[in-house]
This record gives structure tokens, C-alpha cells and sequence, in this order.
């Protein structure tokens, strides 16, 4: 089944073709063609996303990713079997726009199309890649929205083990970036500038790290960074001491996302770790999660990098593998869900 999957749920326009049966085929394990435009541009000058903008920029673009992906894979009109879309969760007129263009295409070529849930496209973007691991797995969702651990039994079949009780870890990067000074998106700039800082002079706290379960926390870290950053005996505007800030910020959510990872694994007595979303994309945090389920003996796939991100490659297999269920919109109504937990589906 050929599918043409479409994202648009907050600030990047992701478009792809994804193929089922050419799925164990070459690095791309089905995936034809896949473009990508994304707003950081438009959005740095605010220091986030703005909806409104972020909304009529998928239409600037997305009727011209499409026929670009469709060149790009050499694929015509007819060739298609199916449309997916993103239909939440995000923002609602970003995610109006893709809604609209999937289901008017599908319904003027005479598709079946389906509404996918974003947070199902970025848990299973690890199976576009050749080594992929098997039902059951736990995954942790890292994104600049969510903070989740999920055991995924199977397919549609998702328990949240965890999440975040605040902030999401990626929005706690961006939040970070900006007392910082730096540019958004805020967390490859706070990677970036960690990497020069001294992980011994500041030691930042680890929110519910001794606590039982396995909920996270990230605004406490917030407030702290805030706080030393006002301190009377460091200049914050002198470049190592940012750099030792934001090496003692990035540690101290690594270790709290960590740990929580390895107590997810030993809870549900899986050996099978999946990192995804933005944030998946810290080069600590990966180097860290393999010295540690290396120790016991777990595995750890990460989808590559441009998966971890929002694309629409995740969003053409999510939808691909529900259309093959024979799962469809039914009638005429363009409808997107905003808010839209994982636990919802089945
Ligand atoms: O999944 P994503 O592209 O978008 C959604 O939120 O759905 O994730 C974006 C988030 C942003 O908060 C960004 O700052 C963070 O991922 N991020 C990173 C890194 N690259 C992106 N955070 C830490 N380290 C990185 N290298
Ligand atoms: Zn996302």
C-alpha cells in the first residue's frame, strides 16, 4: 500500500510517500520520498512558535511539498493507495491545514484517508529504520510538548508508564535557551553551548528523581536556573559561566530522563529501550542511555535524526499501517483533535 502522509501539527511541514510493500527493502525500509520545510526562521524572531503564523505558512508550502514529493518519488496521482494526515495532537489551524489538503485530495482521487496521531507517528518512526526493535518495547517520548514514557505492547497498544507533572523537557530547553540568550528552537543551542561547559562547577537539582513511580518533573529545574543565573557572585553574561550553566541544566535533565528509562525497563521487564521526539536528538542523553543499558544488557534504538524531529515520513507509516487495519475517516467533515492522548487509542 503507497501512502502519502502528511504532518502539520505545529511549526514544520513534513511530507512523504511510504510504500508497505517495499517495507524490508534498503535503508529506507519503504520510505520513497520524504520533504521537509521548516518555520524556525519564520519563529526565531519571537522566540517560539506563533500559531497563527505557523498556520499560514503550512499553506504557503504544503500544496508545493506535495507535488515535490510526488516528484521526488516518481509516483503519480494514480499510483497512491491512501492518504495520512496529522490530526493531532498540535495546533489547531496548523493542523487544519493538513487535515483540509489530505482529505480534499482523497476525496477529489477517491482515497481512503485517516487522521493519525502525532505522538503514534513519532513512537513508531523507529521502524522506518533497518535495525528496528520488536513489540513489546518501552519508549520515551521527548519532545518540546510531551515527556512520556510509554510500554508499547504492540501495535495501538500503548500503557503510559510516566510523564511529565510541568513542563515537557524540550519546552524546559527552550525556556532555558531564552534566560540564556540564545536562539530558538532552544535545545541543539543549549547542546551546543553545554559542550564547552565544566560539568563540576554547578550542580543543578534532579526533580523526583528519589521519588517512587515514574513522573517527571522539569519546572523546579526551570526556577533553579533562574535563580543562578541571578546569583551575586557569577557574571551570567560571561560566556564559560553560560556554558556551565547550561552543561549543569542538560546533565541534570539527562540524568532525571535516564534514570526514569531504566526504571521503566526494570518495571515492566523489557530489554528493548526506544528513544523518540526532539529532544531524543541530545547527543548526552543517547551517550548516556547506552553506557547504561549496556550495563544490563537492554538494547536501545533511536529512529536517525531527521525521524526524531517532526517529519511526515512517521506520519505516512503510522497511517499506512491503520489504512491497512481498513481503519478510515468516515463522511465529510474535516475534523482535528488538538489534544489527543496515545492511552485514547486501540
Ligand atoms: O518533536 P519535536 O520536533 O517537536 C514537537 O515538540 O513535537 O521536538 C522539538 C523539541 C524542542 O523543544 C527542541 O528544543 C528540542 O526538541 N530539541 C532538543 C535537541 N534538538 C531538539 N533538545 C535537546 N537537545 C537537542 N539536541
Ligand atoms: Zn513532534
Amino acid at each position: 500500500m503507497l501512502v502519502l502522509g502528511i504532518e502539520t501539527s505545529c511549526d514544520e511541514t513534513g511530507v512523504a510517500l511510504y510504500d508497505s510493500d517495499q517495507s524490508d527493502q534498503g535503508v529506507n525500509q519503504g520510505l520513497i520520498a520524504q520533504v521537509l520545510h521548516t518555520q524556525v526562521a519564520l519563529h526565531q524572531q519571537f522566540g517560539g512558535v506563533v500559531p497563527e503564523l505557523a498556520s499560514r505558512d503550512h499553506v504557503r508550502y504544503i500544496q508545493g511539498l506535495v507535488q515535490t514529493v510526488m516528484q521526488e518519488g516518481d509516483v503519480e496521482w494514480q499510483d497512491l493507495d491512501g492518504i495520512a494526515y496529522t490530526a493531532g495532537p498540535g495546533l489547531f489551524g496548523a493542523l487544519l491545514v493538513g487535515a483540509t489538503v489530505a482529505r480534499t485530495m482523497a476525496w477529489m482521487l477517491k482515497l481512503p484517508c485517516l487522521g493519525v496521531n502525532h505522538l503514534e507517528g513519532h513512537l513508531l518512526a523507529c521502524m522506518l529504520e533497518q535495525e528496528h526493535p520488536t513489540f513489546p518495547f518501552v519508549a520515551l517520548l521527548v519532545s518540546g510538548g510531551h515527556t512520556q514514557l510509554i510500554f508499547v505492547k504492540a501495535f495501538g497498544q500503548y500503557e503510559c508508564l510516566g510523564q511529565t507533572v510541568d513542563d515537557a523537557a524540550g519546552e524546559a530547553f527552550d525556556k532555558v535557551a531564552k534566560m540564556l540568550g540564545l536562539s530558538y528552537p532552544g535545545g541543539p543551542a543549549v547542546a551546543k553551548l553545554a559542550m564547552q561547559g565544566d560539568p563540576t562547577r554547578f550542580v543543578l537539582p534532579r526533580p523526583m528523581i528519589n521519588r517512587p513511580g515514574l513522573d517527571f518533573s522539569f519546572s523546579g529545574l526551570k526556577t533553579a536556573v533562574s535563580q543562578l543565573l541571578s546569583r551575586s557572585d557569577i557574571d551570567p553574561h560571561d560566556q564559560q559561566t553560560k556554558a556551565d550553566v547550561a552543561r549543569a541544566f542538560e546533565e541534570a535533565v539527562v540524568d532525571s530522563l535516564v534514570k526514569k528509562c531504566m526504571r521503566a525497563l526494570q518495571h515492566t521487564r523489557c530489554d528493548k529501550l526506544v528513544l523518540v521526539g526532539g529532544v531524543a536528538a541530545n547527543q548526552r542523553l543517547r551517550e548516556d542511555i547506552a553506557l547504561k543499558t549496556e550495563k544490563i544488557g537492554a538494547s536501545v534504538y533511536y529512529p536517525r535524526l531527521s525521524y526524531c524531529t517532526d517529519n511526515g515520513a512517521m506520519i505516512a507509516y503510522a497511517g499506512c499501517q491503520r489504512l491497512l487495519r481498513g481503519e478510515r475517516d468516515q463522511g465529510f467533515a474535516i475534523e482535528v483533535r488538538p489534544r489527543w492522548p496515545l492511552e485514547a487509542l486501540s
